[in-house]
C-alpha cells in the first residue's frame, strides 16, 4: 500500500460516525482537558494565527478559537471531516475565527511564516513521512513560533501482534514512536522541544471507554457495529493487549512542545 493509500484509509476511517460513537467528538486520548493543557502549554493570546494539522471534526481548533480567541487553521486529509468542522465553526458562531480546509500534513496549502503556533492531535502517529509533515510545521510558523503535539508513544519492537497492521496504524498505534523519536523528528525539522509529559492514563481511560460504549452498542445498536466492520469477536482481544501494553509501558500518550528558532 503507498503513502497516498494509507492517509486515504485512515481520512476515511476518521470520517465515519461510528469512531464519534466509540470516541466522542475528540478523537484522542485526554480529550478536550489534555487540549486544555496543551494550549496553556503554547501560552496562546488572542488573535495569534494558529494552524490545527489533522483537525478531525474540528473540537481542538473551536475550543482554541472559543477560548483563547486565536484565528485558527484547520486541515484535515477527509472531506467528511472538514465539512463537519465548518458546520460546527458556524453553529457556534466562530466562523469568522475558525476555517477548515481539506488537505495534506505533508504538503500544507500555506505560505512560509504565517502562524504562530502550529497544534497537532493525535495524528503525526498516522502520518507516513513524519519528517515530511515535521518539516512542513516548521516551515508554516514564523520564527520564534510554537509547535504544540500530543500523540500515541510506542515501543514499536514490543507491540504484540494484536496491535500491529493496517487498522492498528488507523488507530494510531501501529506506527506510533516512542516520545525521543518523536522529539528526534521536531529537532531534525529545526523545531527544539522545550517540554514533553507523559500521559499513559489518558490512554487506559480511552480504552476503558471504547469497551464501555462496545459493550452498549453491543446491546443497542448491533447492526451499527456490523455495518461498520466492527469485529466483536476480535475487540476483546485487542482491548485487553492495549491495557497490557500501557502497563508494561509499550503503548501510552504524550505531549509535547517545540519552538522554531527565532
Ligand atoms: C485520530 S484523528 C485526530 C483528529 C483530531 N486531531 C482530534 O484529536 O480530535 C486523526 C485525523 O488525522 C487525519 N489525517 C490522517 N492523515 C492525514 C494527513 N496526511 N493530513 C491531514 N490529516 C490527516 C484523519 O482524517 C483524522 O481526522
Amino acid at each position: 500500500m503507498n503513502h497516498d493509500d494509507i492517509k486515504s484509509c485512515c481520512a476515511d476511517a476518521y470520517s465515519r460516525d461510528i469512531v464519534a460513537l466509540l470516541l466522542g467528538d475528540s478523537y484522542h486520548p485526554g480529550g478536550t482537558a489534555l487540549t486544555r493543557r496543551l494550549a496553556g502549554a503554547l501560552t496562546l493570546t488572542p488573535d495569534m494565527r494558529v494552524l490545527d494539522v489533522a483537525s478531525g471534526r474540528g473540537t481542538t481548533a473551536l475550543l482554541l478559537a472559543d477560548v483563547h480567541r486565536v484565528r485558527v487553521d484547520g486541515i484535515d486529509y477527509a472531506p467528511a471531516n472538514t465539512a463537519l468542522a465548518q458546520g460546527a465553526a458556524d453553529a457556534a458562531g466562530l466562523a469568522g475565527r475558525a476555517v477548515f480546509t481539506t488537505g495534506d500534513a505533508e504538503r500544507l496549502p500555506y505560505d512560509d511564516g504565517m502562524f504562530d503556533a502550529v497544534v497537532c492531535e493525535c495524528a503525526l502517529c498516522t502520518f507516513p513521512d513524519k519528517a515530511r509533515a515535521a518539516a512542513e510545521f516548521a516551515r508554516v510558523l514564523r520564527p520564534g513560533g510554537r509547535v504544540g503535539i500530543t500523540d500515541v508513544t510506542t515501543d514499536p519492537d514490543r507491540l504484540p501482534p494484536e496491535l500491529l497492521g493496517l487498522g492498528a496504524r488507523i488507530a494510531c498505534v501501529a506506527d506510533a514512536r516512542p516520545l525521543d523519536a518523536y522529539a528526534q523528528i521536531l529537532a531534525r525539522a529545526g523545531l527544539h522541544v522545550t517540554a514533553t509529559e507523559r500521559h499513559d492514563q489518558a490512554m487506559l481511560r480511552m480504552i476503558d471507554q471504547i469497551e464501555a460504549r462496545l459493550n452498549l452498542l453491543r446491546i443497542t445498536a448491533p447492526t451499527r457495529l456490523s455495518d461498520a466492520g466492527v469485529d466483536l469477536t476480535a475487540a476483546p482481544n485487542v482491548l485487553r493487549a492495549a491495557r497490557a501494553a500501557v502497563a508494561d509501558g509499550t503503548l501510552g500518550y504524550a505531549l509535547l512542545t517545540a519552538v522554531k528558532s527565532p
